[in-house]
């Protein structure tokens, strides 16, 4: 008999990722359709623009060197300039005017690496982070792997309550204060809800962590995942620009959800120290993130073909989403109670059902949806109620979302049938 391996604490508190079990659900039932995977649209995915940026960049005997070297740790400077252009323009601000140089930034492989670096460079176990509820379920699953203790205020149509994160850390004494160490937010088109912290709540939030960093600085972690997608509405200012001194956010941003996400590009901007961390810990993980991809973002950055494809994406999100809302419309009758936000971006519509119709796993609504062949992500994974859910429109064509909302509806009626 052989003698059993040795696992780490941090792999032993690591469980398989509690959407894997519906993401199988979907590999193994063709039929199925998936309002749950949280993929972008595979039709609008710009091969033609990798494709010509590609081209370009092993055309030139410089630059195909350069790019099938290794880069650096931090990242491609002229991508990290060009991310740090782009991220100022959206906000209408010059870096100089947050206090940004490309010092302050960061490449990694996904904005998912600089949650985790993160997480790593800020947090021991026991550590405290805050975040709203729900909230992004790998982020979730990530602090329960490094430790943490979360604790949760609510959030609403718009983002995280903050008279309620100011009440916790009124009633925190000054040693539970002291361990708080970050606040995770999604402002922009959070995963799974749907929706933006509002402008109030972001001045709030920043007030807060200048107030209550006394022996510590505690750290606004902003995840801007979704901000490009955004389909109706005004450009909300990121909390990044609510911080001009650089001292109290980090941001992470994505190409992948408005570009590609096999591209897997993200990156992140903050304090000088935590970048500085940040690039140390990195160089331990992989020594800089695939140099191939840097090139071929910088190309499409300066070739205009990131920006067009953008534009694009915004246009089949925004017919997609629409047809998913009316599609709930059209489908869930008034009197069974059913509600659900309208989101002005992002990729998902969080719903609710009456509260005597839990839908989590186990339950006889998500089997009855499994046999009408449709799927959905339970709220509870991202520790919303036991009867929410998150329908994601990101990948099916409208005309399934239409169907996969039909047999959703079916799936509804039958708790009705059931109790008259
Ligand atoms: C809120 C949020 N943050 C971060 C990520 C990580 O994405 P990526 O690593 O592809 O940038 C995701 C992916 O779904 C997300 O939903």
């Amino acid at each position: 008999m052989v003698a059993p391996l040795y696992f780490s604490r941090v792999a032993l508190r690591t469980g398989d990722p509690a959407i894997s079990y519906f993401m199988q659900q979907a590999v193994e039932s063709p039929n199925l359709i998936s309002l749950a995977a949280g993929l972008v649209d595979a039709e609008s995915l710009p091969g033609g623009y990798v494709a010509e940026a590609v081209r370009k960049i092993l055309e030139r005997p410089e630059s195909m060197k350069a790019a099938l070297q290794y880069g650096t740790t931090q990242g491609y400077q002229p991508l990290r300039a060009a991310a740090l252009e782009h991220f100022c323009r959206l906000d209408q601000l010059t870096p100089a005017q947050l206090n940004l140089d490309t010092n302050h930034v960061l490449i990694t492989t996904g904005s998912q690496q600089l949650l985790y670096l993160i997480a790593e460079a800020m947090l021991d176990t026991g550590d405290t982070v805050i975040a709203s509820s729900p909230s992004y379920f790998v982020f979730n699953g990530l602090l329960q792997s490094v430790g943490t203790r979360t604790l949760t205020v609510p959030g609403d149509d718009h983002g995280m309550n903050t008279a309620a994160l100011e009440e916790l850390l009124h009633r925190m004494n000054r040693s539970e204060r002291a361990k708080v160490r970050l606040i995770y937010a999604v402002s922009y088109f959070e995963n799974p809800t749907g929706a933006s912290l509002s402008l109030e709540r972001r001045k709030h939030l920043l007030d807060l962590v200048r107030r209550y960093s006394i022996d510590h600085r505690i750290l606004i972690l902003e995840d801007a995942a979704y901000r490009e997608l955004r389909y109706d509405g005004e450009e909300l200012p990121s909390l990044k620009s609510l911080d001009p001194e650089n001292h109290y956010v980090v941001t992470g941003m994505t190409f992948s959800k408005p570009c590609a996400p096999g591209l897997k590009t993200g990156y992140g901007l903050g304090p000088t120290e935590l970048i500085d961390t940040l690039v140390r810990l990195k160089g331990n993980h992989d020594f800089g993130s695939t140099n191939f991809t840097q090139h071929i973002l910088m190309e499409m950055l300066r070739q205009g073909t990131y920006h067009k494809h953008v534009e694009e994406l915004v246009r089949v999100y925004r017919q997609k989403r629409d047809a998913m809302l009316a599609a709930l419309e059209a489908e869930m009758k008034p009197e069974w109670g059913v509600r659900w936000r309208r989101p002005l971006g992002g990729l998902y519509i969080w719903v609710t059902l009456p509260p005597n119709i839990p839908c989590g796993a186990g339950t006889q609504f998500l089997q009855d949806a499994l046999a009408e062949g449709v799927l959905y992500v339970p709220g509870e994974l991202s520790s919303g109620s036991k009867s929410e859910m998150r329908l994601s429109f990101g990948v099916e064509p409208p005309s399934q979302l239409r169907e996969g909302v039909r047999r959703l509806a079916r799936a509804v009626a039958k708790q009705f049938v059931k109790w008259r």
